[in-house]
């Protein structure tokens, strides 16, 4: 048994004390004027996720993040650096490279100057003919800041932004034991969905839909709002930590198998053992615990050495403000990250990836039915238009979420739109606006 703290950042997620009470406004879900105050005052100046780390091994590798109407390059150096810069040649604005790629350096597709991956300028057409001078080693590329935590690649457009790890705080910390940059990228898809981003910010802050929307979930994860932890981090994350168990509200009828069945056979618990439903789950979690910290390492999870008792099952999700949600489980993570369109205020990209941590076999993420191969996962675009384009997709939990986007923006435009009206563990949806008010008003946390 390990101790399990609290960290002292931590604000209660769960009392509404913890806000100030500001209105959810109905117009920030749909006007142009919001999206362009977005741009200006919180895109501009967040740390953004531009990839994975292990998609740069090598000095020339590059990956390229279009964002809005914006895109950056992100460079691996011949020092093993990362450097990042907007993909617009210094030259006339060209934008520069088109997509992820390996080269030593990069022909602009107009007039055809050359740069290196370093950001300089290689060479030029006709470099006598410029008056105020030979724009070789006098033009660079306009570069962002980049750094890297937990297998991810980072990077910000604001030169004053604070440090990432500052930036996160305290995620870092809480999460120091994940080898996360081990992970390897077993589902990589992006969906294109009809509602504005912060359908999913509103939605990931609370799990009280969960009940109603995912009904799946609770005989796997205790989904009370009583047993669950809340917690709000100054810099304008959060998490909810719910238990790895099944709900004592939430139960299936003794005829019918249950799935905590087969995670306590997975780690060779006999689940007839246990006498009443109650002592499945509740003497069930703690036996499970104590089967992963004895077999873990040697199936080759050896960070659960490492893990304390929460760490090994409970359900911890996080959000990353202002557009990130990660369940860091000890076997792999699922990963979320939605992007406003780049004109559209009712339109917005939705990410799911699932981060395996490279074990013999397969992937099974956590709630879903079906295994993925342990092996880095091709990019796969769907645009929602309905369940048809992302139907084999059902078994994931968002998928029940997608299903419900058109009619919340539909509710975000109705003239029957009410101030929401929030349950104590909705505290965190309030406080998300909170955060993005403080940001659109010029005073982000930590600046
Ligand atoms: S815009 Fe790139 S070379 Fe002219
Ligand atoms: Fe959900």
């Amino acid at each position: 048994m390990t101790d399990i703290i609290t960290h002292p950042l931590a604000i209660d997620g769960k009392d509404p004390r913890n806000t100030r009470g500001d209105r959810i406004s109905q117009d920030r879900y749909y006007s142009r004027e919001w999206m362009q105050r977005e741009w200006d005052h919180l895109w501009t100046k967040v740390w953004h996720i531009a990839g994975r780390v292990n998609q740069l091994p090598e000095p020339g590798d590059y990956i390229v993040h279009d964002f809005m109407h914006e895109s950056v390059i992100i460079a691996r150096q011949s020092d093993g650096s990362l450097k990042g810069f907007y993909n617009a040649c210094g030259h006339r604005a060209q934008k520069l490279v088109r997509g992820n790629g390996s080269q030593d350096s990069w022909a602009c597709p107009y007039h055809g100057w050359v740069w290196s991956t370093d950001g300089s300028l290689l060479d030029a057409c006709d470099r006598d003919d410029f008056p105020q001078g030979d724009p070789v080693g006098k033009i660079r590329l306009i570069e962002v800041r980049v750094d890297t935590w937990g297998g991810f690649v980072w990077y910000t457009m604001d030169d004053e932004a604070p440090p990432l790890l500052k930036y996160l705080e305290p995620i870092p910390e809480i999460y120091r034991n994940f080898p996360f940059e081990t992970q390897v990228r077993v589902r990589w898809v992006r969906v294109e969905l009809g509602c504005n981003w912060k359908f999913s910010s509103d939605n990931f802050n609370e799990s009280y839909h969960t009940r109603t929307a995912h009904p799946q979930v609770p005989p796997i994860i205790d989904q009370d709002h009583f047993t669950s932890r809340f917690e709000m981090y100054p810099m304008g994350h959060a998490r909810i930590i719910q238990m790895g168990r099944p709900s004592l509200r939430d139960r299936v009828p003794e005829d019918q198998p249950h799935p905590f069945d087969d995670t306590l056979r997975e780690w060779g618990i006999d689940p007839a053992k246990y006498a009443t439903y109650e002592d499945k789950a509740m003497q069930g979690w703690l036996d499970l615990k104590e089967a992963k910290r004895k077999l873990g390492p040697e199936r080759g999870y050896r960070h659960f050495e490492k893990l304390n008792d929460e760490d090994l099952t409970e359900s911890p999700f996080g959000v990353v403000f202002p557009n990130i949600a990660f369940g860091a489980g000890a076997e792999g993570m699922s990963f979320f990250r939605w992007e406003p369109h780049r004109d559209d205020p009712e339109k917005c990209y939705f990410d799911l990836w699932d981060l395996a941590f490279p074990v013999e076999g397969q992937y099974r993420a956590r709630l879903t039915e079906t295994n993925v191969e342990m092996k880095e996962a091709e990019y796969d675009f769907r645009v929602y238009t309905g369940n048809d384009a992302v139907a084999d997709l059902h078994d994931q939990v968002v998928f029940q979420d997608w299903a419900l986007s058109p009619g919340q923006q539909a509710g975000w435009r109705s003239r029957g739109y009410q101030e929401p009206y929030l349950a104590a563990q909705e505290t965190r949806v309030r406080r998300f606006h909170e955060v993005l008010n403080d940001y659109l008003d010029g005073k982000p946390p930590g600046w």
